[in-house]
């Protein structure tokens, strides 16, 4: 029987071999043309996980942030903390965080450019947000969050994962089912393995870069939104669209909401180190 970890990169090696993602074992920026969408304002009102996260953090805590991207989840926390480490070795993230941290006025966040495994940086409190799904060896890339961790690891990602979010609009429209992204069940169970106990917290809230999640949309926007998600702008697409619209929307007093992706939630998945090493 294989173990967890190797069920984990079976799963991404399949979504790899599909095309699903870029292979983050190649040392280059696989972020420059999404760079400028993860750079969000930091003073923005804080969501349900901003507020999970910070449940968590002392003022005197080094928040290491790994795979940081553009500091969209440590910089608005960056005032509850004594600093901000980002572990972040895109260009493109770490030129929109530089950018974003200078922009407000933030003095207590820095970043370095390593991958995680080549990185020195320890700190108080390990986070990574939506970075696991491109790491195939799960079980180093953990552990060394717990090993450079005092007090706290916090993995956030979604379920279903970004790139499968909109997997039940291309299987009610083209009976598509993509090889998914690793996911909870997958690192859920390599946690287990490696004798982490983690709490496992969802939070109720939409994905942020979606807001049409959320609902409120009209008929013209909510075929707009699926025509978005499918990348498509052609007519038979939108007619197949309209011919299932009660299956793809459902309509409530504010107006549509899409079906397949209201069950989409961000996970919390933290546990305390006690700044024992895992061996
Ligand atoms: C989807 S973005 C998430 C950015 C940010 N954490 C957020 O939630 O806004 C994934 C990020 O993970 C980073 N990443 C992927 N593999 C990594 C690794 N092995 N070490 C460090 N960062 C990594 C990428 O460079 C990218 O910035």
């Amino acid at each position: 029987m294989s173990s967890a970890a190797e069920r984990y990169a079976a799963v991404h090696d399949a979504a790899l071999a599909a095309g699903r993602f870029a292979d983050h074992r190649r040392r280059a920026d696989h972020w420059a043309d999404l760079a400028e969408l993860f750079r969000v304002n930091p003073y923005r009102p804080w969501d349900k996980n901003l507020h999970a996260i910070a449940g968590y953090l002392q003022t005197t805590d080094v928040l290491l942030d790994v795979g940081g991207g553009a500091g969209r989840v440590s910089l608005p926390l960056a005032g509850q903390v004594h600093e901000v480490v980002l572990v972040e070795p895109s260009d493109s993230m770490r030129g929109q965080f530089i950018a974003s941290r200078d922009e407000a006025g933030i003095t207590n966040a820095r970043v370095s450019p390593d991958w995680w495994l080549d990185s020195t940086e320890t700190g108080d409190v390990a986070i990574t947000s939506d970075v696991v799904y491109f790491v195939r060896d799960i079980e180093p890339f953990v552990a060394k969050l717990h090993n450079s961790a005092s007090r706290r690891v916090i993995i956030c990602i979604w379920r279903p994962t970004p790139g499968d979010m909109d997997n039940e609009l291309r299987r009610i429209l083209y009976d598509e089912q993509p090889a998914p992204w690793p996911g909870l069940p997958e690192l859920a169970t390599v946690l287990w393995e490696m004798g982490l106990l983690p709490d496992i917290q969802v939070i109720p809230q939409a994905p942020w870069w979606i807001p049409e999640a959320a609902g409120g949309l009209s008929d013209t926007e909510a075929v707009e939104l699926a025509m978005a998600r499918l990348e498509r702008d052609d007519e038979p697409t939108r007619r197949q669209v309209q011919d299932n619209f009660d299956r793809l929307f459902e309509r409530g007093p504010n107006g549509l909401s899409p079906r397949w992706l209201s069950g989409a939630r961000e996970v919390m998945i933290t546990w305390p180190t006690h700044g024992v090493q895992l061996v």
